[in-house]
């Protein structure tokens, strides 16, 4: 067992990086928010991924949240490189445009950001690549769709239901915290 292990479940998310009008599609689930305000996020990159080559000319990429049935692509994906393939053409990968930056974006999204690299710094035998959030897609309100998490000990991909009530105006009344602590007190004891 590795140390990282530990931290494990991740979600698995889909990289794009893109230099001279040639994407590459990787699989990264060592990525994280970093900063709110402005929105940026941190990805590690094994330094001697093709991605990580590409992020360094082009200062861009973009991050996509996957639906849970693309796990076997997820999978194939991040175990190959762009070096040796072309994962897009090889796994009919379709992309849809970026509308802050030039890289393209996994089409079968449930949310994705566009990103422009602030920071690459040396870790190890990764690389941090900081990158600020320029702009933001984000699943449909009623999208029931789950994301992709991956535990590594187990080696298994699963779903994640997202609570996302469809009609707020459904919901029960939540009772307010002087009724909740009525109904504690008068629950027994009292
Ligand atoms: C579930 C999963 C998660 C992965 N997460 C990362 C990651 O966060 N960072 C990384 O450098 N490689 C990660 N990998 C490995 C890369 O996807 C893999 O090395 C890939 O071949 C690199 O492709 P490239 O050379 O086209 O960039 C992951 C692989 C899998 C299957």
């Amino acid at each position: 067992m590795s140390f990282y292990h530990l931290f494990y479940p991740r979600q698995t998310c889909l990289l794009v990086a893109s230099y001279e009008g040639k994407p590459n599609v990787t699989t990264v689930d060592w990525h994280m928010p970093v900063s709110a305000k402005p929105p940026m996020i941190a990805i590690a990159l094994n330094n001697n991924s093709h991605s990580l080559e590409l992020i360094s000319h082009s200062k861009e990429f973009t991050l996509a949240v996957l639906p849970e049935n693309m796990k076997e692509m997820a999978a194939q994906i991040g175990s190959t490189s762009g070096r040796v393939i072309d994962k897009i053409d090889e796994y009919k990968i379709a992309l849809e445009k970026g509308r802050k930056v030039e890289t393209p974006i996994i089409k079968q999204n449930i949310g994705a950001a566009e990103c422009k690299v602030v920071q690459i710094s040396y870790a190890g035998d990764h690389s941090i690549i900081v990158g600020e959030v320029v702009d933001m897609h984000y699943p449909d309100e009623d999208s029931e769709t789950t994301p992709c998490l991956y535990n590594w000990g187990s080696k298994t991909f699963f779903g994640l239901v997202r609570p996302q009530p469809k009609d707020n105006s459904k919901e029960q009344k939540k009772p307010a915290p002087s009724e909740g602590a009525k109904e504690i007190k008068g629950n027994g004891t009292n």
